[in-house]
């Protein structure tokens, strides 16, 4: 079975197509195009909606040709069209599921609508990770800071579900990162970049805040470091308080700053799985491309439980990671209709 994966909800757009061999077996990608639009939204900080979405119209038909090209796939091979449906952008989702749609309706494909914080988690299996829930789901990325209790298939429906724990109450972990690196003048998008400055810094040199919302809450708050910050390069105390003697080293902030979301996922992940039990945790998302963090999460954690990491490529979006969900939707048997709408909500 081969799956055409199409990835348009925010600012990268990708296909791939990914082959599903006998059972048991992990899938095999086949091919895959990532067009990231990062140069077409760096000189104003952070993705543009109304960008993204003309970048997804104008680049999307080529990126797919390319892909089964690459592939060596001929349409009528392929056994459906998977494509990220929902959460992201609404209008880069348009694209993509408005494209899929017209792919699948003229060659007469399967259609497959998937989520796309459910393809993050799947996207080990890229290479042999196939886990069975439940497990503990973490979404660090720049729209989502997501813990779930993944649940196996419903004996009734045949459906995996997802229980929220806990989520961010104000700016995702991704988007801290890229908010931190506006503020010190550090290049979009923020994580790779405070990443590699933080390689020449002191992470025990500045002291900033560890938002944990509580001893008992799931949820995170990363606006007060983030302001924190903005304080702390402008010359003052964390609190803004007043001015300080020598302004920080830009590396040490980048190193603090990264020990404190290190420190803040490591505590929520550990009472998440106090709370409910389980020995597995499954990441996705842009911000586990970070080697800093997973570092210090594989050290706190690793041999308690199982921690599986997608690997960096297929960490930040990608058309791999939906094809992958898309193969499962059709194995489950959950095709979608023509007339499938996105939505901008998980
Ligand atoms: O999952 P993703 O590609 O897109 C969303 O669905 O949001 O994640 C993008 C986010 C950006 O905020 C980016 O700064 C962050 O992932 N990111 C990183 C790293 N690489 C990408 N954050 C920290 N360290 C990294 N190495
Ligand atoms: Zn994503």
């Amino acid at each position: 079975m081969k799956v055409l994966g199409i990835e348009t909800t925010c600012d990268e757009t990708s296909a791939a197509v990914v082959e599903q061999g006998p059972p048991g077996e992990p899938p095999r990608l086949l091919a895959q195009v990532v067009l990231s639009q990062v140069a077409e939204h760096e000189p104003f900080g952070g993705v543009v909606p109304e960008l993204a979405s003309r970048s997804h119209v104008r680049e999307l038909t080529a990126v797919i040709e390319r892909t089964l090209a690459d592939a060596g796939c001929a349409p009528e091979e392929l056994d459906g069209i998977a494509v990220a449906a929902r959460p992201g952008l609404i209008g880069a989702l348009l694209v993509g599921v408005t494209t899929a749609k017209a792919l699948a309706w003229s060659w007469v494909k399967p259609l497959l609508a998937v989520h796309h914080l459910e393809a993050h988690l799947e996207a080990p299996a890229l290479v042999g990770e196939v886990v069975q829930p439940p497990y503990l789901g973490v979404i660090l990325s720049g729209g989502h800071t997501d813990l779930y209790r993944v649940e196996g298939p419903d004996p009734e429906t045949g459906r995996e579900s997802r229980i929220s724990l806990g989520a961010t109450l104000d700016d995702a972990v991704g988007e801290a990162f890229d908010k931190v690196a506006s503020i010190l003048g550090l290049p979009y998008p923020g994580g790779p970049a405070i990443e590699r400055c933080a390689k020449d810094g002191d992470p025990h040199a500045v002291e900033l805040p560890r938002s944990l919302l509580g001893p008992d809450s799931l949820d995170f708050s990363f606006s007060g470091l983030k302001t924190a910050v903005l304080y702390l390069w402008r010359g003052q105390d964390a609190r803004g308080a007043g001015p300080i003697e020598g302004a920080p080293r830009r590396e040490d902030i980048c190193a603090s700053f990264q020990q404190v979301v290190a420190d803040v996922l490591i505590e929520k992940l550990r009472r998440a799985l106090a709370r409910t039990g389980l020995s597995t945790v499954v990441f996705g998302g842009g911000v586990t491309a970070n080697r800093t963090l997973r570092s210090a999460i594989e050290e706190a954690l690793g041999e308690d439980v199982r921690l599986v990491f997608p690997p960096p490529r297929f960490a930040t979006d990608n058309g791999a990671m939906i094809a992958v969900s898309g193969l499962r939707l059709l194995a489950e048997g959950r095709t979608s209709s023509l007339d499938l709408e996105p939505e901008a909500t998980p």
